[in-house]
């Protein structure tokens, strides 16, 4: 495995779950830990879910990742935003800049911070595709080691240029949104349909489609379901799918 990759593997989102809510946080990270999911991504725009999330890793901080980020209107909002995930968690793995927010500016600090050894790896984001030629410039300046989009099988526009770009840069990428927000649920393939993928739930194959393109280096589906995290765990290992099962997702996700 290159030194840039984390994956292909399942991780966590935290956007919309448990937010404050310690007890359940603990319940939904520990099922996901247990179940093998190493990286947990929260950000300070999830309200209260950096705090819970700190809390879930009291005592297995060292079996988790943490991907947070940084979003703030000011440099000094930023530094505030970083000194308590510092509190937190003692060290942050991924520090990503939300929504490419005054992405310039916030990055000669969080550089400084990586050099120091609290940061390990600096990430860029945004979910919306207008923001995409954006996302690329900031990719192009070098100074960004991962990069975090949204990708599933009817959002596919960073095919065209981002995923080709993060490749040439070498960048690790992380898969915001893998079941669409929940969009590409609501009338899931009977299981006979799912039998050529060799996963049992549609959730699993959607992830699986993710993780099956070789630029791809995590998923981050979010659930505040315990017994979720564990069924989406399982679509982080191998047999990964071809180009026969990718395409057999893609015709099920469109009907
Ligand atoms: N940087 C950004 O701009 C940005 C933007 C969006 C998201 N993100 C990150 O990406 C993560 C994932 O994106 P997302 O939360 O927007 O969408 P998502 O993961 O595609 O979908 C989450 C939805 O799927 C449901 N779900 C999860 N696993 C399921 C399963 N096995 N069976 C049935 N339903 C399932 C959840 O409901 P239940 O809770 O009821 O299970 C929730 O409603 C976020 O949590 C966040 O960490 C980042």
């Amino acid at each position: 495995m290159e030194e840039r990759r984390l994956g292909p593997v399942v991780g966590l989102g935290t956007w919309n779950t448990f937010d404050g809510d310690a007890q359940l946080a603990r319940e939904v990270v520990g099922a996901a830990l247990d179940a093998g999911c190493r990286v947990v991504d929260s950000s300070p725009m999830y309200r209260g879910a950096e705090r819970s999330l700190a809390s879930a890793l009291d005592g297995r901080r060292d079996a988790a990742v943490v991907a947070t980020k940084i979003w703030a209107t000011t440099v000094d909002e930023g530094r505030e935003q970083f000194r308590r995930q510092v509190d937190w968690y003692g060290r942050v793995e991924i520090e990503q800049i939300h929504n490419l927010s005054l992405w310039r500016e916030q990055l000669e600090w969080i550089e400084e911070e990586r050099d120091a050894g609290r940061i390990e790896r600096l990430g860029v984001t945004h979910y919306a595709t207008g923001a995409f030629a954006e996302l690329a410039e900031a990719m192009r300046t070098g100074r960004f080691e991962v990069v975090q989009l949204p990708y599933n099988p009817l959002e596919r526009t960073c095919e065209r240029e981002l995923l080709p770009l993060a490749q040439e840069l070498g960048m690790a990428v992380i898969v915001m949104q893998p079941l669409g927000t929940a969009a590409l649920l609501g009338d899931p393939p009977h299981p006979t349909e799912l039998e050529p993928l060799g996963v049992e739930t549609w959730p699993q194959a959607l992830l699986k489609w993710a993780l099956s393109d070789d630029r791809i280096d995590l998923v981050i589906p979010a659930t505040r379901r315990p017994e979720r995290a564990r069924e989406n765990a399982v679509a982080g290992s191998p047999p990964w799918f071809g180009p026969d099962e990718r395409a057999l997702v893609e015709r099920l996700a469109s009907r």
